[in-house]
Formats: C-alpha cells, structure tokens, sequence
C-alpha cells in the first residue's frame, strides 16, 4: 500500500480539508483508496459518513489503532492517513514509519507558520526523512496568491529543507464540499475546475515520489 500522511501539529490548517480531497480525488480516477482516520475527534469519518449517504463511501480504518497502521504497508492501493492537531515527537513516528510521503498543509500566515516550526524541525530531524527515504511537501493552504501575506509565508518556509508542491486557494467551496461529504473532485463545473487546478503540481509531486 501506498501510504500519503498528512500532519501538522497546528489546528485548523487544512489536514483534514487535505486529506479527504486527496483520497476522493484518487478514487475520482478509479484508483483504489482508503482513508486513515488518526484524529479522535473523527472529522474524516463523519464526512465519509456524509458521503456513504450519496453512495461514495470510502473503506475507512481507524488510524488510532497502532498495530493497524503499522500493518498498512502490507496493504493494496493508496491509504491517506488524517492525523490530529497537536501530534508530535512520539507520536508522530509511527506514522513517519511507514509513510510513503508526508504533507504538511500550512496557512499563509508568520504566526501560523511560527507556530509549526518545532513541528517542521521535528520532521527533519526523522531519520527516513534525513535520509531521503521518506519524501516531505509542503502545501500552502486558504493561499491568497499575491498578496504580500502569501509571499511572506514562501519566504519564511525557505527555511526548512521542503518544496511548497501547491497552493490552495481560500475558498468556501471547500467548508460548503467537506461539510456535505463531498469534494472538489465530486465536481466538474468550470469554477471547480480552477480550484482543481491547483492541485495539479501536488498529485505530480505525489505520482513521482510516493
Ligand atoms: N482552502 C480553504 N479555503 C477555505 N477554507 C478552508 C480551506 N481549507 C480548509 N478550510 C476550512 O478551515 C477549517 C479547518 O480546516 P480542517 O481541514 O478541518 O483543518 P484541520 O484538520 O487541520 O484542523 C474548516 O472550516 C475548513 O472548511
Ligand atoms: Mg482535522
């Protein structure tokens, strides 16, 4: 199994949004996928619970068991593994362990960005990650393209050895889609399309490291 973690030890930032966007997006393309929920307070299980209403349930497992997630490599297909807010140090490396890619959705805010830098070091310090072996991305979420918040954020996360693979942009469509069990990818109207668009330079990231 090919398994994508989404972490960051921020709240609020977008993993969630990241996570099920990513798995509906794979099984948008016929691909065979499974979402990790790690988080306690579920908020990927209840949007799959929302999709299973429409006919779009995906296979779900609970990512707060370890023996499971140490078991997901010996899966097939793709599994996307959501994780809480506040996770770090040890409670990471479980997830480090067997990821085949890690992102790490950050706001376009210094605070934000601040506020996640022990986390980031704690990241680059993992030894799949010193090695090379487990690949890491950043992706800038709720982004306003131009502005100079926008550029400030790129600028401070120079600082960590990450590549930014995309920018998101700062969309209701993405609380009114997550809120109703459904993503960008359920979707094929030309405003949708645009937000597409945008996560174009992440799925080339994942298709060549993951
Ligand atoms: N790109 C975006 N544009 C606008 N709102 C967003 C975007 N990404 C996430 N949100 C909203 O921000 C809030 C937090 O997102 P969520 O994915 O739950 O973060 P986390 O899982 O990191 O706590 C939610 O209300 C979500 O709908
Ligand atoms: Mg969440």
């Amino acid at each position: 199994m090919t398994v994508w973690l989404v972490a960051c030890s921020k709240g609020g930032v977008g993993k969630t949004t990241l996570a099920v966007n990513l798995a509906a997006a794979q099984a948008d393309a016929g691909r065979n996928v499974s979402v990790v929920d790690a988080d306690p307070q579920g908020s990927a299980t209840r949007w799959n619970q929302r999709r299973s209403e429409h006919g779009h349930a995906l296979p779900i497992l609970d990512g707060r068991n370890r023996t499971l997630v140490r078991q997901l490599p010996a899966g097939a297909g793709t599994a996307v593994i959501d994780t809480p807010a506040g996770i770090g140090g040890r409670e990471l490396e479980p997830f480090l362990d067997v990821a085949d890619a890690a992102l790490v959705p950050v706001q376009p805010s210094a605070l934000d960005i601040e506020a996640a830098a022990r986390f980031l070091d704690g990241v680059a310090m993992h030894p799949r990650v010193r090695r090379g072996t487990l690949p890491v991305a950043l992706v800038l979420n709720r982004a306003k393209p131009q502005t100079s918040a926008s550029q400030q954020a790129l600028e401070l996360l120079r600082g960590w050895p990450f590549p930014v693979v995309a920018q998101l942009r700062d969309s209701q469509a993405y609380t009114v889609l997550t809120g109703l069990g459904r993503s960008l990818f359920d979707y094929h109207s030309m405003q949708v399309r645009a937000h597409q668009e945008d996560w174009q330079p992440l799925f080339r990231w994942l298709q060549r490291v993951g």
